[in-house]
């Protein structure tokens, strides 16, 4: 059979590895897909920048344009990135008739709505397998292997830039910005890397699995995103003393009332295998009623590109299928997608790790835990500091048992107007995952 072409766009960290991966596999590739695999043009802004791949045999071109609009292209691979001019690249490919596989969850998470809906006006595929957790095939697992399951959570360390971040922090006690600069260096970090630390990245890619999980639609809107900018090295101390580490952490939960969709860093107990996942390494942690638990693990960054190859060949050997047949691009057949509520931040529930700075004299404490019991909070731990030597104020932490975030609000409101509490009470949530 004649082999398929591919058009690439963007050359960069996951663009030149896709390329790497498939001349390294090239013939593996081919005995799976049918057909051989064929990347014959390619796309960069800088044509005279070094890259990670060799392109020999690949036609260059900086007009990403006559890529999506060259007839001899079957399938165009989107790894540029953003919602500009890659959204204008995918919707002028499928208005061509090209399938698009892309490594974008930004571009998904907000625009995938109307990328899916014109895909299935065309009979077209769009495959983004790359676009969460990297080279973990998360998406086909959930989509497909899970298909026989009512998902009930879904728990991921999925920005593998917080995850490092976090990991050195912890391990080496090093400086959050420190440890930023060198993910960038290593190419893990967004092009705008406040994606990262401030959690957006990880709720596009929340949102995704959310839709695949649930069947319901892509709303990154209604997301609450929490950073990890906040985090200092007392608390990753602390939470450790108390037996937890902490991760950013995407959770969907379905409940009776709606489903939370919630970004956040999370106190974990370290006895949880996810809790130990370190470094630049992702996991996703799926709950179905079937299933039970079950643990993804692998890298989120570098070896992308096996994802993106992945999806060329499901494309591939798709090809000539009837396009009502195939598995539906957010899992669920479109007529049936449900519009269940998403819960306001009020409403979730969780645990927490509560930092406070309190005066140190007798009945401060006293004053605290009366507040909570109030409004029946439970204490599940306590820990007191010692004062510095030049301090008036100690450190005190406490977790709490699991209760809405509306009580807990109102609590904190009531301990942060104490004479005796100075500042702002450190909130972090805390996941049992059990
Ligand atoms: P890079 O910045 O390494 O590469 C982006 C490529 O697109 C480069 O070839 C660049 O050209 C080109 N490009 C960048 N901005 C523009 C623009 N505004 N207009 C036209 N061309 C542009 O990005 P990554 O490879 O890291 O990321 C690509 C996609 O993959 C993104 O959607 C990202 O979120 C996603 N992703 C990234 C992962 C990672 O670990 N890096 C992992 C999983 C997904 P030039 O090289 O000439 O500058
Ligand atoms: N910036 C992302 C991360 C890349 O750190 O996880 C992988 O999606």
């Amino acid at each position: 059979m004649k082999p398929v072409k591919i058009g690439v766009l963007g050359l960069g960290t996951v663009g030149g590895g896709t390329v790497n991966v498939l001349r390294r596999n090239a013939d593996e590739i081919a005995r799976r897909a049918g057909r051989e695999i064929q990347v014959v043009r390619a796309f960069a802004r800088d044509l005279n920048r070094s890259r990670i791949c060799d392109t020999t045999g690949i036609g260059l071109t900086d007009d990403p344009y006559s890529i999506v609009n060259d007839p001899e292209i079957e399938i165009v691979a989107e790894l540029i990135g953003g919602t500009g001019i890659a959204r204008d690249l995918v919707l002028k490919a499928l208005d061509n008739g090209k399938h698009v596989v892309t490594a974008n969850k930004a571009l998904i998470a907000l625009h995938g709505n109307e990328i899916f809906a014109k895909a299935r006006a065309q009979g077209l595929m769009v495959a983004f397998e790359a676009a969460v957790a990297g080279g973990i095939p998360i998406i086909k697992a959930v989509r497909e292997g899970l298909a026989g399951n009512t998902i009930e959570w879904v728990a991921g360390i999925i920005n593998g830039t917080c995850n490092y971040i976090l990991t050195e922090m912890w391990e080496k006690g090093r400086d959050f910005p420190d440890v930023l600069q060198e993910a960038q260096a290593l190419g893990y970090a967004e092009a705008d890397p406040t994606f990262d630390v401030e959690g957006i990245d990880a709720a596009h890619k929340l949102t995704i699995l959310a839709s695949i999980a649930f069947g319901i639609p892509l709303q990154f809107d209604k997301v609450y995103i929490e950073g990890i900018s906040g985090i200092t090295r007392l608390d990753v101390a602390y939470a450790q003393a108390l037996g937890y580490r902490i991760k950013l952490l995407g959770i969907a939960r379905r409940t009776p009332a709606g489903v939370e969709l919630r970004v956040h860093p999370t106190l974990i107990p370290e006895r949880r295998l996810i809790a130990n996942v370190n470094g630049v390494m992702n996991a996703v942690l799926v709950k179905g009623d079937a299933v039970g638990p079950t643990l993804f693990y692998g890298a989120g960054a570098d070896p992308t590109g096996s994802s993106v190859v992945a999806d060329l060949v499901d494309v591939v050997r798709m090809l000539t299928s009837d396009p009502d047949n195939r598995v539906p691009h957010l899992a669920f057949q479109p007529g049936s997608i449900a519009d269940i509520p998403v819960l306001p931040a009020s409403e979730m529930q969780t645990a927490y790790y509560l930092r406070l700075s309190a005066e140190d004299k007798p009945g401060v404490l006293a004053d605290v835990t009366r507040i909570l019991a109030d409004h029946r909070i439970s204490i599940e731990a306590i820990i007191q500091k010692e004062a510095l030597a030049d301090e008036s104020h100690l450190p005190v932490i406490l977790l709490t048992h699991k209760l809405k975030e509306k009580e807990l609000n109102e609590a904190l409101a009531r301990i942060e107007a104490l004479s005796t509490i100075n500042g702002p009470v450190k909130r972090i949530r805390v996941e049992t995952l059990g």
